[in-house]
């Protein structure tokens, strides 16, 4: 798979694609950046990409011209069809799901703005999908790029090992992730909870899966009643994560991060009460 980036600074999308999974996964050829630079294309002495807007106002606003000249640079290297996309914090907000469909394309142009944005009639001409990785404005797209290319990156075959696969997937989409540990088995008085040295696989998952349904109540209640819609937890994996939740030591709890058992008590009651078969869906 290949990204195409356009980017003013393409320094650092070259750096943030060197390290660590993604940095390999371009080792080892899974996956391809190449970066194109709009002012590459630009037609004045000054070389300018931005002019004032029409209207007033503050910032600046990338022309089109320049923008429109990348992109078919990107194109005719594609040699294809490819996906466009532009970073932007009006865009569609990026997701799990995002990240594994794009995961699907071969070939990905992903368009960063700078100052005060884009000329719109570029994205609309070129038809452009406006991404965003979060409810905050950033000072240009290059940083959400490369949130793009990592999550997408990962689930390109190949790009993770086993590691990746060793939780539940559906389970892992929907909810937080279980926490996890490595030696010392104890630390600063906090102890690894026992069931995870016991070797006892089925009930290493069973606690993981509780320990993930409790920390989503916690941190992120708003998840339970879609992971809920989607058969990925039920009432039962709810009693069950209740129960564990009692039998919970302090050190447990400590070691877990559950600052507020009462709190996450009252987030799960009233999911309890749904009919279940099994507790979720299983890998
Ligand atoms: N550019 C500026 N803000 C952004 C955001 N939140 N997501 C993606 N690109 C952006």
């Amino acid at each position: 798979m290949r990204f195409h980036v356009l980017t003013l600074f393409p320094e650092m999308i070259r750096q943030g694609c060197s390290h660590g999974v993604v940095g390999q996964a371009v080792k080892d050829g899974k996956i391809r950046i190449e970066t194109v630079n709009p002012r590459d294309f630009a037609t004045d002495v000054h070389r300018s990409v931005d002019d004032r807007p029409f209207g007033g106002g503050d910032g600046m606003v990338l022309l089109p011209e320049p923008l429109a000249a990348a992109t078919g640079k990107a194109l005719s290297a594609a040699g294809g069809p490819a996906r466009k996309i532009y970073l932007s914090a009006r865009g569609r907000p990026f997701s799990d799901a995002m990240s594994r469909e794009l995961a699907t394309v071969d070939e990905v142009v992903l368009l960063c703005g700078r100052y005060g944005g884009v000329d719109q009639r570029l994205i609309e001409a070129e038809g452009y999908e406006e991404v965003s990785i979060g409810d905050y404005v950033l000072s240009g797209g290059e940083l959400g790029a490369l949130v793009v290319i990592d999550a997408v990156s990962r689930h390109r075959p190949g790009v993770l090992g086993n590691s990746a696969s060793s939780f539940d997937e559906s389970f892992a989409e929907v909810l937080l992730e279980h926490p996890q540990y490595t030696r010392p088995r104890e630390w600063l008085g906090l102890e690894v909870p026992v069931v995870l040295l016991s070797g006892n696989h089925a009930k290493v998952r069973d606690w993981r899966r509780n320990a993930a349904v409790l920390l989503t109540a916690q941190a992120r209640p708003e998840l339970l009643s879609d992971a809920m819609s989607r058969g990925v937890l039920n009432g039962s994996g709810v009693r069950a994560a209740l129960e564990a939740l009692e039998a919970l030591s302090d050190g447990e709890r400590r070691a877990i991060g559950l600052r507020d058992p009462g709190l996450v008590r009252a987030r799960l009651r009233p999911f309890s009460q749904a009919l279940s078969g099994s507790r979720g869906s299983e890998p």
